[in-house]
C-alpha cells in the first residue's frame, strides 16, 4: 500500500512509525501547508495539503492519512479534501491486539500495544493512542482521540470529536458527549455532556467550553 501522509507535526511522526512497522506499506507523500510548492526528496513527494487532490487523480492507487492530532483540525482537513472514505488508509500497528469481531473505520490509526476487544465499533479518522484499551461493545464515533494508556471499559460510547485524556478511565456504559474533553488521569463515572471538559477522580465538569483537544 502506498500512503501520502497529511500533516507534519508531532502526531505524524508516530503515524510514520506505525506505517514503517506495518511492513506492507510505503510512504510516498508528505503534505502540509508549511510547504508552499511541490518537491521531491529521496523519492518522497512533499507539498501543500491541496496537492492531495492532484495525487488522487494522477495516482489512484495512493491512499491518504490525515495525521493531525487536533480533532477539529483533522475534521477540517477531511472536509476540505472531500475525498470518499475509500481514499483513506486504516493503520494498525502489528503489536496491537484487535478483535476480529471489531470494526475500525477509514483514516483511523491504532497505535502500538493497544487492545480493541470484541464488538467494539470505531468510526473514521479516530486515534486510538499507544497502550490504550477499548473494551467490548464500546462505540467510538468519527474524529475521536483516545489518548495513551486510557481505558474504555465495556459498552462505553464516545461521541464525535471527543478526546479521552492520557491514563483516564471510563467505567462501563457511560457516554462522553460530542467534542467533550476528559482530562488526563480522570475516572469517569457519570456521562459527560457535549462540549465540556471533565477532570479528576471521579471526573466532574470543570470547564463548560470547547477546548478542541490536543
Ligand atoms: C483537561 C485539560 C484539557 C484542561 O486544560 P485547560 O483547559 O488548559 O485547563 P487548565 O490547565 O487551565 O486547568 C483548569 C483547571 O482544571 C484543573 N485541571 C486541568 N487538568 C486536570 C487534570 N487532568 N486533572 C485534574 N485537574 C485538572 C486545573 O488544575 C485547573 O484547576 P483550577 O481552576 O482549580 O486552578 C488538560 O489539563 C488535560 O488533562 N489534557 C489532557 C491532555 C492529554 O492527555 N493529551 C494526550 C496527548 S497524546
Amino acid at each position: 500500500m502506498k500512503i501520502a501522509i497529511i500533516g507534519q507535526g508531532g502526531h505524524s511522526k508516530v503515524v510514520r512509525d506505525v506505517i514503517k512497522a506495518m511492513g506492507d506499506a510505503e510512504i510516498v507523500g508528505c503534505l502540509d501547508d508549511k510547504f508552499s510548492a511541490e518537491f521531491f526528496h529521496e523519492q518522497i513527494m512533499y507539498g501543500p495539503v491541496d496537492s492531495a487532490i492532484r495525487i488522487s487523480e494522477d495516482f489512484p492507487e495512493v491512499k491518504f492519512f490525515v495525521a493531525v492530532g487536533n480533532n477539529r483540525v483533522r475534521k477540517q482537513i477531511v472536509e476540505r479534501l472531500g475525498f470518499p472514505e475509500e481514499f483513506y488508509a486504516t493503520l494498525i500497528h502489528p503489536t496491537a491486539q484487535v478483535s476480529a469481531d471489531s470494526m475500525i473505520g477509514p483514516g483511523s490509526v491504532v497505535m502500538p500495544c493497544v487492545v480493541v476487544n470484541s464488538d467494539a465499533l470505531l468510526g473514521a479518522h479516530v486515534i486510538i493512542n499507544t497502550c490504550s484499551v477499548v473494551e467490548h461493545d464500546s462505540k467510538i464515533e468519527d474524529f475521536v482521540h483516545i489518548s495513551p494508556n486510557a481505558t474504555l471499559t465495556g459498552n462505553v460510547t464516545v461521541r464525535e470529536g471527543a478526546q479521552v485524556g492520557a491514563s483516564a478511565t471510563v467505567i462501563p456504559g457511560r457516554e462522553i458527549g460530542e467534542w467533550a474533553m476528559v482530562g488526563a488521569g480522570a475516572t469517569v463515572i457519570h456521562n459527560i455532556p457535549a462540549n465540556s471538559t471533565a477532570v479528576g477522580v471521579p471526573a466532574i465538569v470543570k470547564i463548560r467550553e470547547v477546548t478542541g483537544g490536543v
